[in-house]
């Protein structure tokens, strides 16, 4: 990881005390099918802490309105919850200001809504948009959609046999015309850590505007906006141990003013007739309608909880389980992983030689085991790869050595069934 010896530091110096943690998680301490369960599906969502539980409990039982119209005792205290996520959201990321902290469903939203937005008003035909061959399908379609509106082409830095993207492939996509580069920080898929920052430095060299898919970073790495140097990151709710259906978008301000609305609706406008609207000042104008308020509610105090936590320590405990999990699974016969990049997160894609990945997946269920078989929205890297799927443990700091050991069993177990 490019900062591991930042983060191995604050592990040496503060233990993490990982049955605590896994104490804030309720739904943990659940039997599945006769065992404690073991949820290695932390890509796909992550489990939530009380805390989050809590603050949505609140905002429906206590301060349910809607924000930023009502003068009411309960609107007050709504909008003041859901800016105040905001700003933690803006603490979060290390962002300017919190205008410049958009709220989405997720991810996705914040994809299409740049594609949408900035790509419409800043891109011709002949323009290039720079993605990698390791992107999530959220990374992939909203900018084959806007180079279809635009005549525009995509172009893809292609994926060694590591799943990596070198340097020198990453410069060679680049060229004059590259108007947008969009990467994944951390493949959903391998794993792979990407080195974003350098990335940001060539793209931002060839006049590219930068946007970072940080789904799968915010909840394993400390993210550090300054550092990274992008102009947007885009990451979801319920990966980062908050609710569904809720997302952030930041841009840089200048950036995101300069952009046309994404939806017309309540909230985006500053005044509406039928001769001429205008519009919110940022980052409202990209709300429109009635937002997930609780969502935003929900997500903040998951951010409340992580930074209590410390995402350095998380991601240093993290990376243990990286390595003691690369190791484990490496000396199983039969099965091979897809995916050894330098820089890794404890994200596991597998293949068991013979055996379909759903077929994986629910043998491993019957042991109380939750992995994600399938493509993982990330077909491309799949076709690297040569596989139509694969069967995925992605980890997460609630995660123990055990469990690892809890899924090399049932992978033995697996091989055994099905005589491979
Ligand atoms: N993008 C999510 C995953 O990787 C859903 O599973």
């Amino acid at each position: 990881m490019a900062n591991v010896v930042s983060i191995a530091a604050a592990a040496a110096s503060l233990p993490w005390d990982v049955e605590a943690v896994r104490a804030d998680f309720p739904a943990l301490a659940q039997l599945v099918n006769g065992h404690p369960l073991v949820y290695l599906d932390n890509a796909a969502t992550a489990q939530k802490p009380r805390a989050v539980l809590a603050a949505l409990e609140n905002y429906y039982q206590r301060d349910c309105a809607n924000i930023h119209r009502s003068v009411h005792q309960l609107g007050e205290r709504a909008t003041e919850a859901y800016e105040r996520a905001r700003r933690t959201a803006q603490a979060f990321l290390g962002a300017a200001e919190p205008r410049e902290i958009v709220f989405t469903r997720g991810t996705t939203e914040a994809i299409n809504l740049v594609a949408a937005t900035y790509g419409a008003a800043n891109l011709r035909a002949g323009d290039e948009i720079l993605l990698t061959g390791m992107e999530h399908h959220s990374n992939i379609v909203p900018w084959q959609l806007l180079a279809e509106r635009t005549g525009a082409r995509v172009k893809v830095a292609q994926v060694n046999d590591r799943g990596e993207v070198e340097m020198e492939e990453f410069e060679r996509q680049l060229s004059p015309r590259t108007r947008i580069a969009a990467f994944g920080h951390i493949s959903n898929a391998l794993g792979t850590v990407n080195p974003v920052a350098e990335w940001t430095e060539r793209a931002h060299a060839a006049g590219a505007v930068v946007l970072v898919d940080g789904a799968q970073s915010a909840p394993h790495l400390p993210i550090h906006l300054s550092a990274l140097g992008c102009d947007f990151f885009a990451f979801s709710g319920h990966k980062v141990f908050g609710p569904t259906g809720i997302g952030v978008l930041w841009g840089r301000a200048e950036l995101l003013e300069a952009m046309p609305p994404y939806q017309g609706g309540g909230d985006m406008i500053a005044s509406v007739s039928f001769e001429r609207t205008t519009y919110n000042r940022i980052p409202y104008k990209f709300e429109a309608g009635t937002p997930h308020i609780a969502g935003a509610i929900g997500l903040g105090a998951a951010l409340e909880y992580l930074q209590t936590l410390g995402m350095a320590r998380a991601a240093a405990y993290e990376q243990d389980l990286a390595s003691y999990g690369a190791e484990r699974l490496a000396a199983l016969p039969g099965v091979r992983m897809i995916g050894q990049a330098r820089e890794r997160t404890a994200v596991f894609s597998l293949v068991v030689e013979g055996v379909h990945p759903h077929d994986v997946a629910t043998v491993l269920d019957t042991e109380g085991i939750a992995v994600r078989a399938g493509h993982h929205c990330a077909q491309p890297i799949m076709d690297r790869f040569g596989v139509p799927a694969t069967t995925r443990a992605s980890l997460a700091f609630y995660n123990t050595r055990g469990e690892v050991d809890r899924l090399a069993e049932g992978l033995e177990k697996v091989r055994r069934i099905f005589q491979c």
